[in-house]
């Protein structure tokens, strides 16, 4: 493995420190939580190993979520981890899988550092960032081991639609292709929800977590959701290794906040439809800028128009230096520093609104 670590994570505000930021439109979930939120009282708790696999709880409450067996979910630390044992499970060096870019920077980079061939399908501003199949399936050959895609797609907030989702398995299956279909944002949705692939066919291999939606990025909790037994013993048998088993607290935190989940997700649901009317509105009056309207997830991607005489080296350093505002720049997702991520489910509303003022008069400050 070849690990080189990611711009994403080098400026991330946590690294970066997070009172150097005034306006933090940088994140990529809803607004963390206290623990004090979710009424726990958990002295009691035994400090032990946990069950392999998982809490069985949290599990039962991931697989009646997913319409799939307890047996079908594996915990795993966030998200990231998920990927992580899912891409050097499946992947040696020299493999070739096709994956989508931009994307969530680890989607790409695990195969790299493992030292894949891969073939990337670009998504276009000018497509809408809409996925493509057609051309997808022409860059699987006979020798590919994993198609990666994301929906609700970070950084862009595109969805797939069902009879796309479908047809990408029908593809993964005809082909004899694991389909890895990172759902993080899933519970995020401004269009009808998708079904959990992996519920769909064997063939597909879900990823979630409690990071976005649930704004508790802090406990290090996500799922793999597969129903091939044999590739989840693969993928216990990282798990294990990695590191035996998931942490108590954190599975019995998630636990609680999985039961509390119908609450939850219906305020979630309405704070982030408000701060993606605020960033519309703003964005009608921000001549320079073009986006994609997102379907789901908390952020959107949108640029500073080719012919709009901005310097896009001093938009950033202005937005930075006067007025202490954090944005997901293209070189996070190796696009042109011209798009921008803008999450809104994160900040509270005077943030959102004084961040996105913040990069209007950025840009003002970086005419040519
Ligand atoms: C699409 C996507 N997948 C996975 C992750 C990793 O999330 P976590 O490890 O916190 O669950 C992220 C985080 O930004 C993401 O955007």
């Amino acid at each position: 493995m070849k690990y080189v670590r990611m711009p994403i994570e080098i400026e991330s505000p946590e690294e970066q420190g997070y009172d150097t930021i005034r306006f933090n439109l940088s994140e990529s979930s809803m607004r963390d939580r206290k623990l004090s939120d979710l009424g726990l009282g958990f002295d009691d708790l035994l400090l032990m190993y946990g069950v392999h696999r998982g809490a069985p709880g949290l599990r039962a409450l991931i697989a009646k979520q997913a319409n799939v067996a307890e047996a079908d979910v594996l915990t795993t630390a966030g998200a990231a981890g998920a990927l992580f044992i899912i891409a050097t499970t499946l992947l040696d060096k020299g493999d070739h899988l096709v994956v989508v870019r931009p994307n969530y920077a680890t989607n790409i980079e695990t195969p790299r550092a493992i030292g894949c061939d891969i073939a990337y399908v670009d998504l276009k501003f000018e497509e809408g960032f809409r996925l493509d199949i057609d051309r997808l399936e022409a860059l699987i050959r006979t020798n590919t081991k994993l198609i990666s895609v994301t929906t609700p797609h970070n950084p862009t907030g595109v969805a797939l639609k069902e009879a796309h989702l479908k047809r990408l398995i029908a593809v993964a299956e005809k082909r004899g292709v694991h389909l890895l279909v990172d759902e993080t944002y899933r519970e995020m949705s401004f269009v009808p929800k998708l079904p959990v692939a992996a519920s769909l066919s064997p063939h597909a291999i879900s990823v979630a977590s409690m990071s976005k939606s649930y704004g508790i990025p802090g406990i290090r909790v996500g799922w793999i959701v597969n129903r091939d037994p044999k590739l989840m013993e693969r993928f216990l048998a990282a798990k294990e290794q990695i590191g035996i088993c998931g942490s108590i607290v954190d599975e019995h935190i998630a636990e609680a906040a999985l039961k509390q989940s119908a609450g939850w997700l219906g305020s979630v649901e309405r704070t982030n439809r408000e701060a993606l009317a605020t960033v519309e509105a703003w964005l009608g009056k921000e001549p320079r800028l073009e986006w994609v309207r997102p379907e789901g997830g908390c952020v959107c991607f949108p640029r500073i128009k080719a012919g709009a005489g901005i310097d896009t080296d001093r938009f950033y350093r202005a937005l930075q230096t006067d007025h202490a505002t954090a944005v997901g720049p293209g070189h996070w997702f190796e696009q042109d520093r011209r798009f921008m991520r803008i999450g809104f489910g994160w900040p509270l509303p005077a943030e959102l609104s004084g961040g996105l003022a913040a990069i209007s008069a950025s840009l003002d400050g970086a005419r040519r």
